[in-house]
């Protein structure tokens, strides 16, 4: 874990979003500016680039789609989305996970990577952790070797990074 305090002014928050009692942190403002975009893609491919080459990067739905590519782009390898379910054409696997209340279900298309083949995973945010632990599974259901997971944003308090079985390395931490 690293703490990339120029980053952080990036991160907005949003007092009673989506829900009253919940803070919101935005990352979009990172994305917006020009400098805190090359920042930010250029701390998560350092990090990568420390451990073994993926071969491909699965970005989760629906802030992971839009920094996952570009990761892939500077790395020279693919990327693949994890989404909810019943968006993803063709065989896919899934696996679901608990919300504070009921489930929910994440996808992918079988055909994303090759059994055996190096996988990183990238999300905008770690909370519960019960996203990125279904992604994690689902991708080695399918066979993946999971190098690494990868956030910008770690909430911490709530312990989300004990639930999943590969190393996490986010930017900022609250
Ligand atoms: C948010 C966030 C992560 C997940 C983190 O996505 O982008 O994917 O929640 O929470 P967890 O660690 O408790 O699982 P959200 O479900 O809001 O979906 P969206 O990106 O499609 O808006
Ligand atoms: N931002 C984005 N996604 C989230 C958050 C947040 O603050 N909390 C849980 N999922």
């Amino acid at each position: 874990m690293s703490n990339h305090s120029e980053l952080m002014k990036f991160v907005k928050e949003y007092p009673d979003f989506p829900k009253p009692g919940i803070t919101f942190r935005d990352v979009f403002p990172m994305f917006s500016d020009p400098q805190a975009l090359q920042s930010l893609v250029d701390a998560c491919v350092d990090i990568v680039s420390r451990g073994s080459r993926p071969d491909v990067i699965l970005g989760v739905e629906s802030r992971g789609f839009l920094l996952a590519p570009l990761i892939a782009y500077k790395l020279g390898i693919g990327f693949a989305p994890v989404r909810k379910v019943g968006k993803l054409p063709g065989r896919t696997a899934c696996e679901s996970y608990d919300l504070e209340y009921g489930q929910d279900s994440i996808e992918v298309q079988v055909d994303s990577f090759k059994p055996g083949q190096n996988v990183v995973v990238l999300d905008d945010l770690i909370a519960t952790g019960g996203t990125l632990s279904a992604t994690c599974k689902l991708a080695k259901k399918l066979g993946a070797n999971v190098i690494s997971c990868l956030t910008i944003v770690e909430l911490k308090d709530l312990g989300g990074r004990a639930k999943i079985d590969a190393p996490v390395f986010s930017l900022i931490t609250y």
